[in-house]
């Protein structure tokens, strides 16, 4: 077995770990009660540098945690914990001199377990689109204590909006309530390093239950049209809205990662209302955001409803909001709209979307001077 001089045994302090790199491996180095070992150092879920993570006493040894998902692994002998089947490379690592020499070849090669992960589907990404499909799905991203009901207009006008369609057109609806759905916030991997915001997300992995799963599910498998119903708060869409658009950072992510264009010949449209204005800034932000998921937006691809800046007379609203003929017909026009525009995509579907955001290459980092 060839063994390489790397650094000295002194630059690696007790309870720390180092990065090496031994032709052209990156070995990660460990050093605990003054014996040292060595490991892989990419993680096995996905590449996370486990020589920055952090090292503990746990279960039967000592372990590090990849400081991108928390995948564990022990560092003596690079097992995952008890009761899982993860194996990372080891590597032999000899002293002499007060120089740390490391196996070129492992001594224990990795190994993964393949698991029937219960997210299969979203990442086999099992459209259930079809040429012949009008599948509607509502988002309704108003939050409300449903203990104390009250008229949203914002809901009101998406369920019209799916009625209609139902009626009319004799689509297949879901209405998907955000209120409904326990999800956790984005908890910003993308910020470690952009290859640790995967898809599925990263949470969705970590917790089946998680409830943006059902929106992951209905919106990128399943809708052929999405229709996003927000009230105004302080200008902008809702505090769920957002926190679920956030989450959504995984299919825009996948552009810029590897040029795959999860959202193809899908459209989506917008219901935003509330009491005073903002409604084009607020339709603005969200057409932004789902044409960067790759949806299509029909002409006129949002309605309002708000009555000025000076309504402060709340308790008025919902009763101006019911008597409006303008709610309905643009309800109507919104659903008319988005399913022509539809057909014509369907009648001619893209299978590959170029899409001219910028990729991982084209990061300064990585682009190569002359
Ligand atoms: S836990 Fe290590 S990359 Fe995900």
């Amino acid at each position: 077995m060839e063994f390489v001089e790397t650094i000295r045994e002194d630059e690696l302090a007790n309870g720390t770990s180092k990065v090496i790199s031994v032709k052209g491996k990156d070995i990660a180095l460990f050093k605990i009660d003054n014996s040292i070992t060595a490991l892989g150092n990419s993680c096995l879920h996905k590449g996370g540098p486990l020589a920055k993570g952090k090292i503990e006493k746990k279960y039967d040894g000592f372990y590090v945690t990849c400081p991108w998902h928390g995948w564990e692994y022990n560092i003596s002998n690079g097992k995952a914990p008890p009761g899982y089947d993860e194996q990372q490379s080891v590597f032999d690592v000899g002293i002499i001199n007060g120089k740390i020499f490391v196996s070129s070849q492992p001594i224990i090669y990795s190994s993964k377990k393949k698991y029937d992960s219960p997210l299969k589907d979203l990442i086999e990404l099992e459209y259930q689109t079809t040429t012949n499909s009008l599948n509607i799905l509502g988002i309704s991203t108003t939050n409300m204590n449903d203990n104390l009901k009250r008229d949203s207009t914002s809901e009101i006008s998406l369920n019209k909006a799916l009625s209609y369609s139902k009626e009319k057109y004799k689509s297949s609806t879901v209405l998907l309530r955000l209120r409904d759905l326990e999800f956790r916030h984005c908890e910003g991997y993308y910020s470690i390093n952009e290859q640790a915001c995967t898809w599925p997300c990263s949470i969705s992995e970590m917790d089946e239950n998680d409830g943006m799963n059902e929106v992951y599910r209905k919106m990128i498998l399943w809708a052929d049209i999405v229709i996003i119903s927000t009230p105004i708060r302080w200008g902008n869409a809702s505090s769920l809205y957002h926190k679920m658009i956030e989450r959504l950072n995984c299919v825009q992510n996948q552009t810029t990662l590897h040029d795959r264009v999860l959202v193809k010949n899908k459209v989506a449209c917008f219901i935003i209302t509330g009491g005073q204005d903002n409604i084009q800034h607020v339709a603005g932000n969200m057409m932004m955001f789902f044409t960067e998921l790759g949806f299509s937006l029909p002409p006129f691809a949002f309605m309002g409803w708000s009555r000025g800046w000076t309504a402060e007379d709340m308790e008025n609203n919902v009763i101006q909001f019911s008597k409006s003929r303008y709610i309905n017909r643009s309800v109507k026009d919104l659903v008319d709209n988005c399913i022509k525009l539809l057909h014509q995509i369907k009648t001619n579907p893209c299978k590959v979307v170029s899409s001219p955001q910028p990729k991982i290459v084209d990061a300064p980092s990585k682009i190569k001077q002359d």
